[in-house]
């Protein structure tokens, strides 16, 4: 809490969504599809965002974070996490989605786990939801910055660009997750974030709790131009 004084703090009483982790589909009761994503970076944002006096709340498909001030939803799937996020949205201001959401699930659930009677097995895939490009239809998607995450390892600059603008998104934060040392599961990121204009700001290789302070300082900034504006 700011004591007498001392100056507000950047995010004090400004709502955060932060999803984090990688979605698990599930195959059968004891295997799923997943990704490799830890929830670290989303830990982090809750941090950082918790440092900058917001009111956080998180929903993740990972391990959250131990520690008071945080409402956590845990979710397993692409399409809980989507129920979630619009949820928590009626009470929001700003979206951080550094969730890993996986774009394919299993068509079918088996009920009873596959037993390994054939020589081959193959899944039949179909698409999950894309939650951010859902949010267009919330009624509230005006009101909330939205802030999405780009995991790319091949033309990083024009598929961040792309997804901006696809998913209509205020800024992306662009992941090189073929760099060593960063990214997926590691301490460390380095990120490029990206608004319709071009590159807004760039962060060297560093503890992700610090590059998360970063994208904080700079969701804070452009939170002050909209109230501006
Ligand atoms: N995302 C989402 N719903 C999905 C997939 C991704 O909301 N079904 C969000 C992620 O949380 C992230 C952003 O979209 O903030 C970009 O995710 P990414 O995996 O990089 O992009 P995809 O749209 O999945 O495209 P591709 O896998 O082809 O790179």
């Amino acid at each position: 809490m700011a004591s007498a004084g001392s100056p507000p703090l950047p995010l004090g009483g400004v709502g955060v969504v932060v999803t984090a982790g990688g979605t698990r589909e599930p195959i059968d009761p004891v295997r799923f599809l997943g990704n490799r994503s830890s929830g670290k970076m989303g830990n982090a944002l809750v941090t950082a965002c918790r440092e900058a006096g917001a009111e956080v709340q998180l929903i993740t498909a990972a391990a959250p974070p131990v520690g008071p001030g945080v409402s956590v939803t845990q979710v397993e799937t692409a399409a809980e996490m989507q129920l979630a996020v619009w949820r928590a949205l009626d009470h929001a201001d700003i979206l951080l989605m550094a969730a890993a959401v996986a774009d394919y699930r299993p068509r079918r659930v088996a009920e009873h786990k596959l037993k390994k009677s054939a020589a081959e097995l193959t899944l039949d895939l179909v698409p999950t939801v894309d939650i951010l490009e859902s949010l267009r239809e919330h009624p509230r998607r005006t009101r909330v910055l939205v802030v999405g995450f780009a995991a790319e390892t091949d033309d990083l600059l024009a598929n961040a660009a792309g997804k901006l603008r696809r998913k209509g998104l205020d800024l992306i934060v662009l992941n090189d997750v073929g760099a060593p040392g960063v990214g997926m599961g590691a301490d460390d990121n380095a990120v490029t974030v990206l608004d319709r204009e071009g590159v807004v700001l760039t962060v060297e290789r560093m503890p992700k709790l610090e590059v998360a302070r970063r994208l904080v300082a700079l969701v804070g900034e452009r939170m002050v131009r909209r109230h501006e504006a």
